[in-house]
């Protein structure tokens, strides 16, 4: 079996339903649950045997080991982070406690239990970090995308420190030989984000007939790619990638923030038009930009296309399109998101733009 953490999370989660119905093999998902951990998210496993779920913070070494121990995993994937920018601007804390202490706590539990394996269980075991291209810092219009050789230069707390992150799961490779793998990959999107992420707070936001709040100009540009995506690109590299190599996953999508806006305003136009006839750009509004903001990310995903021969199979077209429709047939997975914490988080972040 293989254990995945923050699996009640967006990606974590899409990972784990990948997962069970490509590969099959079972599963131990551990998750702290935070805010943006939803047991919702994995709710279809219920009563699937393959699937174990067990509450917990990738800090708390003691109990790690006796699950490690007890369910004898061949891999990690670790997913478990906070993961939020602008949460990371408002409150730091919780970045540096998970993303640094909480990765090099997960380090030193799971360096415990492989130290103990023995022959191919020792020699094929992976653990495989999962991060962001966001540590290498804002590229100018006319840079090249990172590359995997790519200075870091990450400028938000969350950025440095999931840089921080990346560096401890380097660092346990080159001084204790711990067999990791890490990947950087671009802005996901898809089924099951929580909609404090652009892409799922303009759909309901659009629909609950609010403003649409795009930062500065809109004119960041990101490199989109459809969820499902990442988790593919994740399973290829947990099996062929390179010990020690970081991979950068990317879709080749680069896209202003505007563009995807107006593009969701789109489809919704198309397939839930607004009973007054207006188009949902008309809920378009423009509010202070987020402090320190990079300009641009985008991702050179080559090396992962060359040496493994990974692609991905949506077009942002295709994939935001699926993404529309899976939040227009989702009422009862949004309500479970849409608590108390969420309102209040929504309401302190955007209380210069008028009831959003
Ligand atoms: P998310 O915020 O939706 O999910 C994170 C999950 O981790 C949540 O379920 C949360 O409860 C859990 N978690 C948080 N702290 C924990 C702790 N101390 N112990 C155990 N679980 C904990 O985030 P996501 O978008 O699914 O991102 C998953 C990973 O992918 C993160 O490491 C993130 O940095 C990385 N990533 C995300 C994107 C993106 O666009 N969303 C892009 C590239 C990389
Ligand atoms: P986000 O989804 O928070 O991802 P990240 O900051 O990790 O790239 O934001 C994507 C882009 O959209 C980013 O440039 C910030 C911008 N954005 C807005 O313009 N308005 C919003 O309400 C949000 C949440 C983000």
């Amino acid at each position: 079996m293989i254990l995945v953490t923050g699996a009640a999370g967006f990606i974590g989660a899409n990972f784990v339903l990948g997962w069970l119905s490509s590969v099959g093999e079972s599963v131990l998902s551990i998750d702290k649950l935070t805010y943006a951990g939803n047991l919702e998210n994995l709710a279809c496993l219920r009563g699937d045997s393959r699937h174990t779920f067990a509450q917990l913070d990738i800090a708390d070494s003691d109990e790690l080991l006796r699950l490690l121990a007890h369910h004898q995993p061949r891999a990690v994937v670790n997913f478990a982070a906070e993961t939020h920018v602008d949460r990371s601007i408002d409150g730091p804390d919780a970045f540096i406690q998970t993303n640094i202490v909480g990765t090099f706590r997960l380090l030193e539990s799971v360096r415990n239990y492989w130290i103990g394996l023995e022959g191919r269980a020792k020699t094929e075991f992976r653990f495989l970090h999962v991060s962001t291209d966001e540590v290498y810092g804002s590229l100018a219009p006319d840079q090249a995308a990172f590359t995997e050789t790519s200075n870091y230069e990450p400028n938000s707390p969350y950025s440095a420190s999931k840089a921080a992150s990346d560096h401890l799961v380097r660092a346990w490779h080159h001084t204790y030989g711990f067999p990791v793998l890490t990947t950087n990959c671009s802005n996901n999107y898809g089924p099951l984000q929580f909609p404090e992420k652009l892409v799922p707070l303009v759909i309901l936001n659009a629909l609950g007939g609010k403003p649409l709040p795009v930062y500065g100009d809109g004119l960041q540009v990101r490199d989109w790619l459809y969820v499902g995506d990442h988790c593919s690109a994740i399973r290829r590299i947990l099996e062929e990638g390179k010990l020690g190599e970081t991979y950068n996953i990317g879709g080749w999508n680069e896209k202003t923030n505007i563009e995807i806006v107006t593009a969701i305003c789109h489809i919704l136009d198309e397939i839930r038009p607004r009973t007054d006839g207006l188009p949902y750009a008309e809920q378009i509004s423009y509010v202070t930009d987020r402090p320190g903001h990079d300009r641009r990310y985008a991702v050179d995903a080559r090396k992962l296309e060359r040496e493994l021969g990974w692609r991905p199979v949506e077009t942002f077209e295709t994939g935001i399109r699926k993404t529309v429709q899976w939040y227009l047939n989702s009422p009862e997975w949004i309500k479970s998101v849409q608590s108390g914490s969420y309102r209040d988080w929504v309401q302190k972040q955007y209380s210069d733009g008028s009831d959003i």
